[in-house]
């Protein structure tokens, strides 16, 4: 693997093998890179959890992580992404995280450099480290995927979790199903569309997203009771799910809009566990494409230990 930009590259092998590493990861811990190695997490958009669990899961590897910051850098001046990159390329650092607004840039980009390049994000397009969390509280909660009933929930049109996560789980063998308003369907994904009343009895896992209001082109005023009540998580609906099924949510989370804001934190919601398993999952990617790319060889017995479990 010599970058983590879209979730399409990996085989069901592959992803299997990076759900089991990082699950391998958050039980066991693994060894610190014996070697001064920096880290760059390029965010040209807002972020709380990816940038932060990006950072803890660089540290907790022994990584240095350099300092940057879009609104405070040279980007100011006009540099490119292009050019901030290969800056931090010139520098010396192993590995680049980035997340943009624009779809495809972080693709471009990765075919350009000689270092690991990790998609943390872009616009419309994908969300790979996010979708390799939400793999994880999958396995951690069934140990499979084969069989499993997904629903993803919300603005699906506008939503780069939803791409990552159907690719994903229907390459597992899971059985994908979109609910969403009507103008925010994305017919473009081959999966089918389905109520959310039929959604929350039907399905193991219902996973709820955000409403992407900084990529509607038009400004959208939505009155949020109502949007709960005709496309959202109530109270109510959640009584009728299966008892083992479970409630994920890529977060940050608009209480009382796309969710009832006490089911963030019921006994079924492990919308909190998704945040923690993002940095075994994140520590799992760089392991894996530092290693792929020669970049840290250190004796670990992590490699033996994962072998095992596959
Ligand atoms: N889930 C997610 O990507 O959250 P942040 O925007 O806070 O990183």
């Amino acid at each position: 693997m010599k970058n983590f930009v879209s979730i399409k590259h990996l085989s069901k092998h592959e992803l299997l093998q990076l759900i089991k590493l990082s699950d391998d990861i958050q039980r066991n811990g693994i060894d610190r890179f014996p070697k001064q190695l920096f880290a760059a997490n390029l965010f040209f958009e807002p972020s709380t959890r990816t940038k932060m669990s990006f950072v803890v899961a660089e540290r907790t590897l022994g990584m240095e992580v350099l300092d940057f910051m879009s609104e405070r850098s040279s980007v100011q001046k006009g540099e490119s992404l292009y050019d901030t990159a290969k800056t931090f390329e010139s520098l010396g650092t192993s590995l680049l995280v980035v997340r943009h607004p624009k779809d495809d840039v972080i693709q471009e980009l990765s075919e350009q450099l000689s270092i690991p390049v990790v998609n943390a994000g872009d616009g419309k397009g994908e969300h790979p480290t996010q979708c390799l969390l939400d793999l994880l509280t999958i396995y951690q909660e069934f140990q499979k995927f084969s069989g499993l009933k997904v629903a993803i929930v919300g603005d699906i049109k506008h939503s780069r979790v939803a791409k990552s996560n159907a690719y994903a789980l229907s390459t597992l063998g899971a059985q994908v199903f979109l609910s969403s308003k009507h103008e925010w369907q994305d017919h473009s994904l081959p999966y089918p569309y389905m109520d959310i009343d039929d959604a929350v009895e039907q399905c193991d896992v219902v996973m709820l997203l955000r409403i992407q209001h900084e990529r509607h082109h038009k400004h959208l005023t939505l009155n949020n009771q109502d949007y709960l009540q005709k496309y959202g998580l109530t109270q109510e609906r959640e009584k009728r799910m299966p008892p083992h099924a479970i409630i994920l949510h890529p977060a940050p989370v608009n209480r009382g809009v796309e969710i009832d804001s006490a089911l963030v934190e019921c006994a079924r919601s492990r919308i909190f566990k998704q945040m923690s398993n993002g940095v075994s999952a994140r520590m799992a990617i760089i392991y894996r494409l530092l290693q792929d790319g020669g970049i840290h060889t250190h004796a670990n017995n992590i490699n033996e230990r994962s072998a095992i479990s596959r």
